[in-house]
């Protein structure tokens, strides 16, 4: 369960998201709408604590992203796909974060798989298309087979199959 309660984002002057409260149930596929702006996406920097918010809380199974002992494998998390390195294969990408993270390459190679990108998984991540960049940040949300996916603009770029 995703809950946020009175969370509040200022600023300087500009309130980003003012006074939220809201619960995302297990096992529901939950979009979260709304105009360019509204702070959606400081919503979900906040989930995953790469922001502080101003008042309030928002917790992942009542604890803070923060605090989990193993993130990769409670939340997998996609907010913008383009925050790669450049330089570095898709599969090196992976590899990279699996190792840090306990997972092995096996599970990497999995995850390109599932996404598409196993015939250009040795592909400098600099040289992919926006849907092709999308579908590594994807497969980098599901490498720890964590229970909570948060993706922000999934289908960006995405053709059918990609969306499929
Ligand atoms: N780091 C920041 N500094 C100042 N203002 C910001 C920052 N991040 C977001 N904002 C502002 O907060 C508001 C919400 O932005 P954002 O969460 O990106 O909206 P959305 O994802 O719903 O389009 C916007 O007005 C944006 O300009
Ligand atoms: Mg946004």
């Amino acid at each position: 369960m995703i809950t946020a309660e009175h969370l509040t984002k200022r600023y300087g002057e500009k309130t980003a998201v003012d006074d939220l409260s809201f619960s995302v149930r297990p096992g529901v596929v939950t979009g979260f709408l709304g105009p360019n702006g509204a702070g959606k996406s400081t919503t979900m920097r906040m989930l995953v604590s790469l922001d502080h918010p101003t008042g309030g809380r928002i917790t992942i199974d009542g604890k803070r992203y923060r605090d989990l002992a193993d993130p990769l494998r409670h939340v997998g998390v996609m907010l913008d796909a383009r925050e790669v390195h450049p330089g570095r294969s898709a599969y090196h990408h992976l590899l990279a974060v699996a190792r840090t993270h306990g997972f092995s390459a096996r599970r990497g190679e999995h995850v390109l798989e599932t996404v598409g990108l196993g015939s250009v998984s040795h592909k400098r991540a600099g040289s992919f298309s926006l849907g092709m960049s999308q579908r590594l940040g994807i497969a980098t949300a599901l490498l720890g087979d964590p229970q909570v996916l948060v993706l922000d603009e999934p289908v960006n770029g995405l053709d059918p199959d990609g969306v499929l």
